[in-house]
């Protein structure tokens, strides 16, 4: 993963992340699945919410921060600590299940994530899920790579965002069966008048280290998000460009 979470902002203030991701739970056929693992949980939100429909679950995430709040707010759900591409379970689960992870996957580590999720896997187990897609959050992207060129940095983009064409041929390599693809928008409102440079403070970080200074990255963001205003800022609320990539696969016996 590309970053050390905030944990108590991200519950607070991005709680729209794991609402959005319940459409995607929708996705597993319950009645061939009795177990499942939230691969990527988080605080725990949409694990808590598939247990409420019948799984048996299991919580993986790679941190710690988010883990102390998953198993504060749910005492019941066994989570454990470890890294989405180098993860092994002791027994294959019926379904894995992951929303708003992947983009922060290298490219290069996507081939070892999606082996881990193949062992973990049951034959004719489903793996569904969804993350930033091709073209996801490009103008906010673009607005820092403005930003940061205006005061002589290069902006590395941080995040993976794939089509489907080329995320189904993974995940085909990977030895799945995709069932259903779909790419779409989802502009989604952020909190508060600070909304954008809140998202920006917490989200991007990585591109950040070449900018030391505290002042100047407060620069470049209230910069970034000048330039945003006339394209993401409606009626009094700010949004983001989100794109979104949802699949459904099968590990075909
Ligand atoms: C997303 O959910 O699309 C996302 C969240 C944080 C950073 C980049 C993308």
């Amino acid at each position: 993963m590309n970053i050390e979470w905030d944990a108590k902002k991200y519950t607070d203030d991005f709680s729209f992340v794991p609402q959005y991701g319940a459409g995607v739970i929708d996705l597993i056929d319950l009645t061939k699945a009795r177990t499942c693992l939230d691969l990527g949980c988080g605080n725990g939100a949409l694990t808590a919410e598939m247990q409420r429909r019948g799984l048996r679950v299991t919580g993986l995430d790679a941190s710690p921060e988010l883990l102390q709040i998953a198993r504060a707010q749910h005492p019941d759900i066994p989570f454990m600590e470890a890294d989405a591409a180098s993860f092994a379970l002791r027994e294959p689960v019926d379904a894995v299940f992951s929303n708003a992870v992947f983009h922060w996957i290298d490219r290069e580590r996507q081939m070892a994530m999606l082996s881990c999720v193949k062992k973990a896997l049951r034959p004719g187990g489903q793996f569904v899920f969804e993350f930033g897609g091709k073209g996801n959050t490009a103008r906010i992207h673009s607005a820092l790579a403005a930003a940061f060129s205006a005061r002589g940095h290069a902006y590395r983009m941080p995040f993976y965002f794939p089509s489907i064409g080329e995320y189904a041929s993974l995940v085909e390599k990977a030895g799945f069966t995709v069932r259903a693809a779909w790419l779409f928008d989802r502009p989604t409102e952020l909190k508060g008048e600070d909304g954008m440079a809140d998202w920006i403070r917490l989200f991007v970080r990585t591109p950040f280290a070449a900018v030391p200074a505290a002042a100047e990255k407060e620069a470049i963001i209230r910069e970034a998000v000048d330039l945003l205003r006339p394209q993401l800022y409606r009626d009094g609320r700010w949004y983001a460009d989100y794109v979104r990539l949802r699949m459904k696969a099968v590990n075909e016996a």
